[in-house]
């Protein structure tokens, strides 16, 4: 019997990706450089489906059907090339291998090109959902050719995530198109996290409530329009109880965020592509703020505010809007992020359907992004999700609140840079004027860097040293 597809690297992602793969009826071929590790998956596993185990790269090659279909679940970078170095010359043209780990999309791009010249096709699909989604139905973002998307897509539908029946897997576009997407997904699932984690600092500092009393009100949130994965996980990790000590868990966890690089690489696309993506910036800061152990000890006696003036009732209905109009912006934000990608790298990324499968399966799915996939149903063209109807009515309905959450933030001295940004976002763009006008006037002053003028076409420089006059740059 040959293997319909084959995974090789049997770390958690890869072993149950591979499990959902046999549970769905399709004999998966099996890897891992040492030979242990496929032995142990399908000595515990072998019930589930049909495994084909191999001990080496030969072996797993030969037990693929034509065209071969060879998924990847390594580490990110130097790990990958020397899996794709080790099968490449062991393919035929028109073989696929499949990259499902978080690679920079940039690098994808490159070995997409590297290997379509040998004929293999090289797709770069971002998978999210951690352990459990490769299991039970992940969100899958796959790139790469169409004609590799027509021999591979239907065997990823099967195993993605379904809502309402439309599995939560598309053909992203060419190249490091599904990268880029699973990128910016991990960017955005930075500023969602980041704004929660200010609600419950904020819930807990300015309205005195505790992790058990926070976890009820996100269980109380999760029942309206933020109900999503983080928040319904956000209410269990905040009602666990350490065992050790007896205390809220999440006062014995040390407050170190950690990050692996996809958020940073979120915000450095995004410098790069000139988008401003202020919210997931904040994310990545706060968490690299939270980082610096040294720098907070040294200033740990800076003077605050008088923190007696604790927030009044109704202050957790604030933090909600306030939380989910900071949500549109950063999905706004990201979703920015995703066209400008596109444009750059002529991708013609469909944002409608990233959102459909963004709906399941994935960290940062959400009842949320249906309203995302109506906008652009609504208006596929929108420069902004901001100004789709119902957001800015959201918006709107919440902006007080959100005013009053920021202002409250800063008088109590409680850092709340995801939700202060998103707001000045807000502001920016509704501004009638930008005080942008004046950076240009400075500019043109110490450097001579020329101006526009709002009456009338050109470029123009002001003799600042001299007499003043304006001259035609
Ligand atoms: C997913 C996640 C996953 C990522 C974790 C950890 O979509 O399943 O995004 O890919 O590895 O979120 O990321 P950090 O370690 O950077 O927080």
């Amino acid at each position: 019997q040959m293997a319909r597809i084959g995974v090789t690297g049997l770390a958690v992602m890869g072993r149950n990706l591979a499990r959902n793969l046999a549970r769905h009826g399709h004999p998966v071929a099996v890897h891992n450089r040492t030979a242990a590790r496929t032995k142990a998956l399908v000595e515990e596993f072998g019930g589930e489906g049909t495994f084909l185990p191999a001990e080496t790269a030969e072996q797993f090659v030969a037990s693929l059907e034509r065209p071969r279909r060879l998924v990847v679940m390594v580490k990110a970078g130097a790990p990958t090339d020397a899996v794709i170095d080790e099968f490449a010359p062991l393919l035929e043209p028109g073989d696929m291998i499949v990259d499902g780990g978080n690679a920079h999309f940039a690098d994808t791009r490159r070995r997409e090109a590297a290997l379509r010249e040998r004929g293999i096709h090289f797709v770069g699909a971002g998978i999210s959902g951690g352990e459990e989604g490769a299991l039970h139905g992940p969100s899958i973002m796959p790139g790469g050719s169409a004609e590799s998307y027509e021999a591979l897509g239907p065997l990823l539908e099967d195993i993605a995530a379904k809502v309402d029946g439309t599995p939560c897997c598309t053909h992203v576009g060419p190249d490091g198109a599904g990268h880029f997407v699973k990128m910016v997904h991990n960017g955005i699932e930075y500023s969602d996290m980041q704004l929660i984690a200010e609600s419950y600092d904020l819930l807990r500092h300015a309205a005195g409530l505790s992790p058990a009393e926070i976890a009820e009100v996100f269980r109380t949130w999760n029942t309206g329009r933020l109900e999503s994965y983080l928040i319904e996980i956000t209410a269990e990790v905040l009602a666990h109880t350490d065992a050790a000590t007896g205390e809220p868990f999440v006062d014995v966890v040390l407050d170190q965020a950690e990050q692996k690089g996809t958020g940073r690489w979120t915000v450095q696309t995004a410098l790069d592509l000139g988008v401003p993506v202020g919210g997931i910036a904040e994310a990545v800061f706060a968490r690299s703020v939270s980082g610096h152990a040294d720098l907070r000890e040294a200033s740990r006696n800076l003077p605050g505010p008088d923190r007696a003036a604790a927030a009044g009732p109704g202050f957790a209905d604030a933090v909600e809007k306030a939380l989910y109009a900071s949500k549109i912006v950063a999905y706004a934000q990201g979703f920015h992020e995703i066209q400008a990608g596109s444009a750059e790298y002529g991708w013609n990324i469909d944002a409608g359907a990233m959102a459909t499968i963004w709906r399941g399966g994935c960290i940062i799915r959400a009842r949320f992004l249906d309203r995302i996939r109506a906008a652009y149903e609504a208006d596929p063209s929108t420069p902004t999700l901001l100004t789709d109807d119902h957001f800015a009515e959201a918006l709107g309905d919440a902006q007080d609140a959100w005013r009053e959450v920021v202002a409250t933030a800063a008088r109590l001295g409680i850092p709340a840079p995801g939700f202060a940004t998103a707001l000045a976002y807000y502001d920016s763009l509704r501004a009638d004027r930008l005080p942008a006008a004046l950076t240009q006037g400075q500019r043109d002053f110490f450097g001579a860097h020329t101006y526009r003028r709002v009456d009338r076409d050109g470029s123009f420089h002001t003799l600042w040293g001299g007499d003043r006059t304006e001259v035609t740059a």
